[in-house]
């Protein structure tokens, strides 16, 4: 097979391109990534001229989850892939639903973090990459911000993955992220959560209710409402268990 040249970052090539290759490539599983409770495969995706891994949850293959009774995971994780690009902070690796060797699921280009970074010490640090991720996930609202859903990337940015449990209707931040909780939240992030508050009934609602139900939609839009009013990190509620357990 000419698979052709190997992408291990997505800046490799015009996003416009990775989403072509992810929305048709040819999907070749290669293994189950981890022992989870949902299919989660290891992928290599092929396309013209070129290769790269994703990964890839089909829908069949997910567990029903009590609290996530509406739509799927994996609308979820394109969700979370379409608020990070809205955003324009690109956390989220290129994510798309679409067809499968296992029928419809979402398909995500797997990128090459840095292995030489211990999570345990990046999860405290106070960087701004991470800074961005707590508000990403407030705006989310994940409730598995484990350290192994971070990929620190060896140029400093640091990716997230896993956002099938978010967007729930009721409040479920849960993260390892809470060092900046009740901190003002930096100037050019107010900016950020402004336009894309501006622009949400145009841009980002219309996208989102085609995986969301219409009440998960509104509720983002509240909770964005709800960060720009406090100006705040959000603090942890009290009612739901504020970190994920394992953290890692
Ligand atoms: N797009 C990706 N790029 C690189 N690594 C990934 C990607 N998606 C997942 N991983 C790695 O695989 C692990 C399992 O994937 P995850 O999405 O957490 O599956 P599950 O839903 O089964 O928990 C993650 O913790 C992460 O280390
Ligand atoms: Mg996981």
């Amino acid at each position: 097979m000419d698979a052709g040249p190997l992408v291990a970052d997505p800046h490799d090539l015009e996003l416009a391109d990775v989403l072509a290759l992810l929305r048709t490539g040819r999907i070749e599983v290669e293994g189950r990534l981890v022992d989870a409770s949902n299919a989660t495969l290891f992928c290599s995706l092929t396309g013209d001229g070129v290769q790269a891994a994703c990964v890839y949850k089909p829908v069949a293959g997910e567990r029903p989850l009590w609290d996530f009774p509406d739509g799927t995971l994996a609308g979820r994780e394109v969700s979370a892939y379409l608020v990070s690009e809205a955003l324009g902070w690109e956390v989220v690796p290129p994510t798309v639903l679409r067809d499968g060797p296992f029928g419809t699921g979402m398909v995500q280009l797997w990128v090459d973090g840095d292995p030489e970074v211990d999570l345990t010490r990046l999860i405290r640090a106070d960087l701004a990459p991470l800074r961005r991720m707590a508000v990403f996930d407030a705006v989310i609202n994940n409730a598995d911000r484990k350290g192994g859903h971070l990929i620190p990337m060896p140029d400093g940015r640091v990716y997230g993955v896993d956002h099938g449990v978010s967007f729930a209707a009721e409040d479920k931040l849960r993260t390892v992220l809470w060092r900046w909780a009740g901190k003002s939240l930096p100037a050019t992030t107010v900016e950020t959560l402004r336009g894309l508050r501006t622009d949400f009934a145009t841009c980002l609602a219309p996208q989102l209710a085609e995986h969301l139900t219409r009440r998960e939609v509104r509720v983002t839009r509240m909770r964005l409402d709800r960060l720009l009013g406090s100006g705040c990190h959000p603090e942890p509620s009290g009612e739901w268990p504020a970190v994920p357990w394992p953290p890692f």
